[in-house]
């Protein structure tokens, strides 16, 4: 499907619309008949508040009626420890040159047009080039989010278990490449 077909509008969003997000996060959560691919767990609405905030933003997708199709957030790793860059094998020095992609989902009756792939490619296009390597966790059982990232060329860096004990690829983006 090429853009004009797509009957979706992608936009930057802030933490005003951090309630709607945080909706479609839980009921696409609830909706899942396997939960391990969607560590949404107890998330409380304070993350999400946090998660669209600067540095860190999200995107929707909505509707030309305006409800929320699909999401995801763009965050900053909170710290080396507990950074993606870790877990794929980066170096600290790069840590501030990353950004993590995460979240992202999309309401039952919207799938199939590729919005995950698309959100992710809208977010690459408003982020700096000092943010040069983009990460994400993906489960190794979820083949449509596999498919979205993999097109958009992450890679898969490694693969652990995560989130309390799910097991997740991590993925990588070399911008520079
Ligand atoms: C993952 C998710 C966001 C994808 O939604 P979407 O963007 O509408 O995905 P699509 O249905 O358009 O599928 C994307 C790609 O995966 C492929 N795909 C979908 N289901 C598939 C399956 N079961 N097996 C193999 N490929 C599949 C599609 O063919 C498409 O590939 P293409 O672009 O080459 O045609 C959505 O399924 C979702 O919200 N799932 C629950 C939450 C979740 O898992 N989030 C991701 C956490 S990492």
């Amino acid at each position: 499907m090429n853009q004009a077909d797509c009957p979706y509008t992608l936009s930057r969003a802030a933490a005003g619309e951090a309630p709607a997000f945080y909706a479609l996060m839980r009921s696409v959560y609830e909706g899942m008949p396997d939960k391990d691919l969607f560590a949404v767990g107890e998330i409380a609405p304070e993350w999400m508040q946090k998660a669209l905030t600067p540095p860190c933003f999200g995107i929707g997708a909505r509707t030309a009626s305006g409800e929320l199709a699909g999401m995801l957030v763009v965050v900053t790793p909170e710290g080396w420890e507990h950074s993606l860059a870790r877990k794929a094998g980066l170096s600290p020095d790069q840590l501030p040159l990353t950004m993590e992609m995460d979240m992202s989902c999309v309401a039952p009756q919207h799938r199939g047009h590729g919005l995950q792939q698309r959100m992710l490619a809208f977010a690459e296009g408003l982020l700096p080039r000092e943010a040069r390597f983009l990460l994400c966790t993906v489960s190794p059982h979820n083949p449509a989010s596999l498919a979205s990232v993999r097109a958009l060329g992450y890679r898969v860096a490694a693969t652990r278990e995560m989130y309390g004990g799910f097991l997740r690829h991590i993925l990588i983006k070399d911008r520079s490449l």
